[in-house]
């Protein structure tokens, strides 16, 4: 390849853009990972990570990708034959689902169109159902990362409530976590299950378990075999600071420097951030005349729009040519949406002129992808930015003066 000029735009939905920042600090001579640094690291890192998930409660944190948090959070609360309650809502919910049924778990999996979340009224009406407690844990995806829906996690929280089912409450946070508004305590999430390539600006290879004091308390009966996943065996060497095995140490001192962009930033700032972003994607996609997937508002991702091609159009073409001519890459359509849809993701260490660039190189894949749109996605973008855009101090400035 020659070269290209400039930085190659990765507005995938995940693995997003890493921070100068993080990649120096990943570039960190190896430690011993038996050591006193390493200890040092883990014990302020178990802490420090709590925060992102709104949560007093432990966090496992495993040298895997977003998978294997998955696959830990079923393992250590659940049995053989076991029962749960799932949508499927798009690709990771889906996905999330085969694993299921790989582990021999029975599965109520309420079909949907991918194009909105997990109904609450139907949690409840299926819970109520339930009556002899049969399904111990209901399983959803808060970022579908697919279509761009956001899950209602609060009014799920408040169906199973109201049905006063006792079910686990797990929800997979790896493409919100960092990026939009989570409160594992707050919400009863028994197991969150988190990972580091989305709003952490890390590369893959971290996930995160935090666990409820009722998942932990399932984890004591639960029969799935584990060994690798164990909590139990990461809680024993964990207390000292140390893994059970060898944990991914570079990452670790990148997770730090990210911590640390989090908290000078402030939680709330980064999610009105990415609430802003999204808005302004969402007004070029409508001035362009094509169509969100997500068809639900209140479902809106601030991670990631997915978008539907006029019909008769391969995205995976426009895609391709976004990619040869303007060294972006956008996300593909998965599943049922594959060649239907492109995403655009804008999460994580990403501006409001990186959208601009972004958006701006969709305009011109579209006009060059001869698709039927209109003009003026970027400007409606622009428009909305600088409006919404700027310190809450400066806009009240602004206000007065006007
Ligand atoms: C919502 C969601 N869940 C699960 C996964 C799977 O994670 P991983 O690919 O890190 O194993 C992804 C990956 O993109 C995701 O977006």
């Amino acid at each position: 390849m020659p070269n290209q000029s400039g930085r190659h735009f990765l507005q995938v939905p995940g693995p997003t853009n890493i921070p100068d920042r993080v990649l120096r600090a990943i570039s960190a001579p190896v430690i011993d990972h038996r050591g006193p640094e390493l200890q040092k690291l883990a014990l302020e890192l178990l802490e420090r990570i709590k925060p992102v998930f709104k949560t007093k409660g432990p966090v496992v944190i495993f040298p895997s990708s977003g998978t294997g948090g998955w696959e830990a959070a079923l393992v250590n609360t659940l049995s053989p034959g076991d029962k749960v309650l799932m949508f499927n809502t798009g690709m990771f919910a889906a996905l999330w689902y085969d694993m299921v049924t790989r582990f021999g778990l029975e599965a109520e999996y309420v079909d949907t169109d991918w194009r909105r979340g997990p109904d609450p009224e139907i949690v409840e009406a299926k819970l109520a159902e339930d009556k002899e407690h049969k399904i111990k844990a209901v399983l959803v995806v808060h970022n579908e990362t697919s279509n761009g829906v956001l899950a209602r996690v609060a009014e799920i929280r408040k169906a199973i409530d109201r049905a006063k089912h006792p079910a686990l409450f797990m929800v997979d946070t790896i493409s919100s976590l960092g990026s939009s508004d989570f409160r594992q305590d707050e919400w009863g999430v028994d197991v969150a299950v988190g990972g580091s390539q989305k709003g952490l600006m890390l590369p893959a290879g971290l996930s995160f378990n935090g666990i409820s004091e009722k998942a932990l308390k399932a984890a004591k009966t639960a029969k799935l075999p584990k060994c690798y996943w164990d909590w139990d065996w990461m809680f024993q060497n964990n207390k000292n600071g140390f893994f059970p095995y060898t944990p991914a140490t570079n990452l670790f001192y990148g997770l730090r420097e990210a911590l640390s962009i989090l908290e000078e930033e402030g939680l709330d700032n980064v999610f009105a951030r990415h609430d802003r972003l999204a808005e302004a994607t969402r007004r070029a996609v409508r001035a362009w005349g094509l169509e969100i997937v997500c068809a639900e508002p209140r479902e809106y991702s601030s991670s990631v729009t997915a978008v539907f091609m006029p019909q008769g159009h391969s995205a995976d073409a426009f895609r391709k040519n976004v990619l040869d001519n303007f060294n972006m890459a956008l996300g593909s359509g998965l599943g049922r949406l594959a060649d239907k849809v492109f995403r655009i993701g804008h999460l994580a260490s990403v501006n409001e002129l990186m959208l601009a660039g972004t958006l701006g190189g969709v305009e011109m894949g579209l006009k060059q992808a001869g698709v039927p749109y209109k003009s003026g996605g970027v400007l409606a973008a622009l428009d909305y930015l600088a409006e919404a855009t700027g310190t809450p101090a400066a806009k009240a400035a602004k206000s007065q003066a006007a």
